[in-house]
C-alpha cells in the first residue's frame, strides 16, 4: 500500500486527486514545547507560578499540544506537568519519558488531572547517539521502542513517539522503528532533527520517504521538531509539512537549547501570511502572540532581538524615509502582515485617542491594560496603579511598553520574604559608592550601609549583608523600555545555586532601584524554590 494514497496526514481524500490538491487546507497540530525543550536551554529556567502562567497564555493562544515538562527529570517539572493538568482545559498536556518504564510510570502519575493527556516517549535512533549515546544495539533499541510505546498505550490513548536524532537516521532502520511504534499504538511519530542539521529539501525527503515505505503510517499523525543550529528550523519545519507531517513541533521567541527551537510565531505567521503557497492552517488566535513573546522574555530574562521576525521590537518599525512615505501612501508597500495580526495594539497616541499619564483614572488604567491583552484582578490594578501614579509624577507620557513593565515587575510577589523599604545611593567619581538600604525581611525592618565597587555593586553587597546567601550572580542586564532620558529601566539579575538558576525583574525610572528590585525578586525566588524543594525532599523522607 503507498502511504501517499491512504495516510491520516493527507486524509481519506481519494488518490485520484493531484497531491498539492490532497494536501491542500491541512489542519496542522501546533505543539509548543517552550515549557520542555525550550526550559532546557541554559538560564531559561522557570518557577511554577511562571509556568502556570505560561501554560494559560499558550492555552489563551490556541496551541493543541503543550509539552509541559519532563516528569522524571526533576520534582519541579513533575509538578509543573502536575499543576498545568489541573488548570489547562482546552490544550492537550504532553509530558516527556525515555523509554524506560520508570520515566512512563512517572510521566501518567504528573498527567493523572489533565482532561486531555499524551505520553512522549523517545529513543535515539542514529548510528552515532546508539552507539555512544545509548551504547545500545539497534535490534535493542527496536525492541525498546515497541515495548515503551505499547506501555505507555497501556496507560493512555495519546502516545507520541520520537527518534531522537531522526534526521541522521538510516533510513531503512528509521522505516522499522517508526512501523514498530505505530503498531505499538503510537499516534504521533515525531521525526526531529535534534542537532539542526538538516537542510529543507532533505528533511521533507524524509518524510516522503516514509509516507511511502512504511506500510501502517496512515494510522499516525507525522511531526517535525526542528532545532536552529544552522538558522533553518523553521524552512525545515515548513518543508516537513509540505511533505505530509501535520504537527508542528516548535517554542515562543525560538527558545531551546543551543540555537533553539522553531519559533511557533514564525511559523504561524508564515502559514497565515502565505497561505497561497502554503495552504495550511492552525487554530493560533495570531492577535495573542505579543503577550506570549513578551511573557516568554520576561520570565526568562531573554531579551528579544530588536530585528526578530515578527515580534522583534523593530519588526513593525519604519524608519527610513523612503519607507515611511510608502507607508503613508499604503501600508502595503512595506508591510506583509499587519502588526495588529500579531497583537501589536497601536499605541493610543498613534491612533490619537487617550495618551495615558498622571491625570489618567483607574478605569482609562485598566481599559489599556486589557486592550493589552492584561486581565487582572482588582487587588492587582490597585497595587499597579499606585505604581502608575508614581512613574507618572516623574515621568511626562506613560507609553504602553511602561505599563506592560509595571506589571511585569508587580507579578509574582505573594510569597516575597525579603521586600525592599528603601534605598539611597551615593555615587559619583569620588567613591567608593554606597548604599543605604532598608528590607523588610519576614516583616522584621533591617537596614545597613555598604559600599561597592559602583553602585549597583553596593547594593548586592548590602543585599547580600542584611540576607546572607551563597547564591552567585549569574547575569545582570539592564534594558531601557523606553526612549529618552527619563525612560524606565527594567532589569534582569540571574542568581545561580547549585542547582538551575533563578531569574528576577525590576522596573523603574530609577536603573538602581530597578536593580535592587530585580536582585530582590531573584532572592525571593530562589528561597521559594530552596523551601519548596526542602518540603520534597521531607514529603519523600516522611
Ligand atoms: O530535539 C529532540 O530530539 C528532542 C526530543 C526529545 C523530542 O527534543
Ligand atoms: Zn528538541
Amino acid at each position: 500500500m503507498s502511504a501517499a494514497t491512504t495516510s491520516p496526514a493527507t486524509g481519506p481524500a481519494s488518490a485520484q486527486q493531484p497531491p498539492d490538491q490532497r494536501l491542500a487546507d491541512q489542519r496542522i497540530v501546533i505543539f509548543d514545547t517552550t515549557l520542555r525543550d525550550g526550559e532546557q536551554s541554559p538560564g531559561a529556567s522557570m518557577n511554577l507560578e511562571e509556568k502556570l502562567r505560561l501554560a494559560k497564555t499558550l492555552e489563551e493562544l490556541g496551541v493543541d499540544v503543550i509539552e509541559a515538562g519532563f516528569p522524571i527529570a526533576s520534582d519541579g517539572d513533575f509538578e509543573a506537568v502536575r499543576e498545568i493538568g489541573k488548570v489547562v482545559r482546552r490544550s492537550t498536556i504532553a509530558g516527556l519519558a525515555r523509554a524506560h518504564r520508570k520515566d512512563i510510570d512517572r510521566c501518567a502519575q504528573a498527567l493523572e488531572f489533565a482532561e486531555k493527556k499524551r505520553i512522549h516517549t523517545f529513543i535515539s535512533t542514529s548510528p552515532l547517539h546508539m552507539k555512544f549515546k545509548l551504547q545500545m544495539e539497534p535490534a535493542q533499541v527496536l525492541e525498546a521502542v515497541s515495548s515503551s510505546v505499547a506501555y505507555a498505550r497501556s496507560l493512555v490513548d495519546d502516545v507520541e513517539w520520537s527518534a531522537e536524532d531522526g534526521s541522521r537516521t538510516e533510513h531503512d532502520f528509521l522505516c522499522r522503528c517508526v512501523e514498530a511504534a505505530i503498531a505499538a499504538g503510537a499516534t504521533t511519530i515525531n521525526i526531529p532533527d535534534t542537532v539542526g542539521y538538516g537542510v529543507p529539501e532533505e528533511y521533507g525527503a524524509l518524510f516522503t520517504m516514509l509516507r511511502s515505505r512504511v506500510p501502517n503510517i496512515d494510522r499516525a499523525i507525522l511531526s517535525v521538531h526542528c532545532h536552529n543550529d544552522l538558522g533553518l528550523a523553521v524552512a525545515n519545519s515548513l518543508a516537513g509539512v509540505r511533505c505530509g507531517a501535520r504537527q508542528i513541533e516548535c517554542t515562543i521567541n525560538g527558545l531551546g537549547e543551543r540555537a533553539g527551537n522553531a519559533a511557533l510565531e514564525e511559523i504561524v505567521m508564515a502559514l497565515r501570511t502565505r497561505h497561497d503557497k502554503l495552504p495550511f492552517s492552525t487554530g493560533i488566535q495570531s492577535e495573542a502572540i505579543m503577550k506570549a513573546s513578551r511573557l516568554v522574555s520576561a520570565i526568562t530574562g531573554f531579551v528579544v532581538q530588536p530585528n526578530k521576525a515578527i515580534v522583534g521590537a523593530n519588526a513593525f518599525a519604519h524608519e527610513s524615509g523612503i519607507h515611511q512615505d510608502g507607508m503613508l501612501k499604503h501600508a502595503g508597500t512595506y508591510e506583509i502582515m499587519t502588526p495588529e495580526s500579531v497583537g501589536l495594539v497601536r499605541s493610543a497616541a498613534d491612533r490619537g485617542g487617550l495618551v495615558m499619564g498622571k491625570h489618567s483614572g483607574r478605569a482609562a488604567f485598566r481599559a489599556r491594560l486589557s486592550e493589552l491583552g492584561y486581565a487582572l484582578d482588582d487587588a492587582a490594578i490597585d497595587e499597579t496603579f499606585k505604581r502608575f501614579k508614581l512613574l507618572a509624577d516623574k515621568k511626562k507620557e506613560i507609553f504602553d511598553e511602561d505599563l506592560i513593565a509595571l506589571v511585569d515587575d508587580q507579578i509574582g510577589h505573594a510569597e516575597d520574604v525579603v521586600k525592599l523599604v528603601s534605598l539611597e545611593v551615593l555615587a559619583g567619581t569620588k567613591g567608593p559608592q554606597r548604599a543605604d538600604l532598608v528590607l523588610l525581611i519576614d516583616g522584621v525592618e533591617c537596614s545597613n550601609s555598604a559600599t561597592g565597587n559602583g553602585p549597583v555593586d553596593a547594593i548586592f553587597n548590602g543585599i547580600k549583608a542584611l540576607y546572607p546567601h551563597d547564591a552567585r550572580l549569574g547575569l545582570y542586564q539592564v534594558h531601557a523600555v523606553t526612549a529618552g532620558t527619563d525612560a524606565q529601566a527594567e532589569v534582569t539579575v540571574r542568581l545561580e545555586d547549585v542547582d538551575r538558576g533563578v531569574v528576577g525583574r525590576g522596573a523603574d525610572s530609577d536603573t538602581l532601584v530597578a536593580s535592587c528590585r530585580a536582585y530582590i525578586h531573584a532572592l525571593n525566588k530562589l528561597l521559594v524554590k530552596r523551601r519548596r524543594t526542602a518540603l520534597n525532599a521531607a514529603s519523600i523522607a516522611g
